[in-house]
């Protein structure tokens, strides 16, 4: 069985067209993906993959263990769901424990640190200009082209 390479490439090697003086990206069909078993895949803690795009937002997953950083996104709220195990979100105010199959939105502006006791699998939505940890840069920090780096992804038979 062959492995389906995604399709989502860097943005300055996608092909564009002009519309009435806007730029619009000629996005790829979309294909099915398995958020889970695309993270399950993954090799590095903390460091997210784009798994899809919708409007001006990516869907990312990662696997994660450890600490991340404290860290904000300005204009940015932040969606974190939990595909496997379990994660804690410090926030200056408060903490919150998310459990499999359960999600979070860290809002704009909030500083907050992700924590995982044991290895997690978690999926993220975002907008696009999200920086990985905000302003901090740390040796976890992933730039956008990293989070864009194809992966392998399992294959599926398509549907009948
Ligand atoms: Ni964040």
């Amino acid at each position: 069985m062959s492995n389906v390479r995604h399709r989502i490439q860097p943005r300055a090697s996608r092909p564009r067209g002009s519309v009435a003086n806007c730029q619009v990206e000629v996005l790829s069909m979309s294909d099915v993906v398995s958020p889970e078993k695309i993270a399950a895949a993954l090799a590095e803690h903390w460091s997210p993959r784009v798994v899809a795009e919708l409007d001006d937002s990516y869907v990312k997953v990662a696997k994660v263990q450890g600490s991340l950083t404290w860290h904000s996104h300005d204009d940015e709220d932040e969606l974190f769901y939990i595909l496997k195990g379990s994660l804690t979100i410090e926030m200056e105010d408060r903490t919150v424990v998310l459990r499999e199959g359960e999600a979070f939105v860290v809002p704009k502006g909030v500083r907050h640190n992700p924590i995982a006791e044991h290895e997690c699998h978690i999926m993220l939505i975002e907008r696009k200009t999200t920086l990985h940890t905000g302003g901090e840069v740390t040796d976890k920090t992933r730039s956008l082209a990293e989070q864009l780096v194809p992966y392998e992804a399992p294959s599926r038979k398509p549907d009948a």
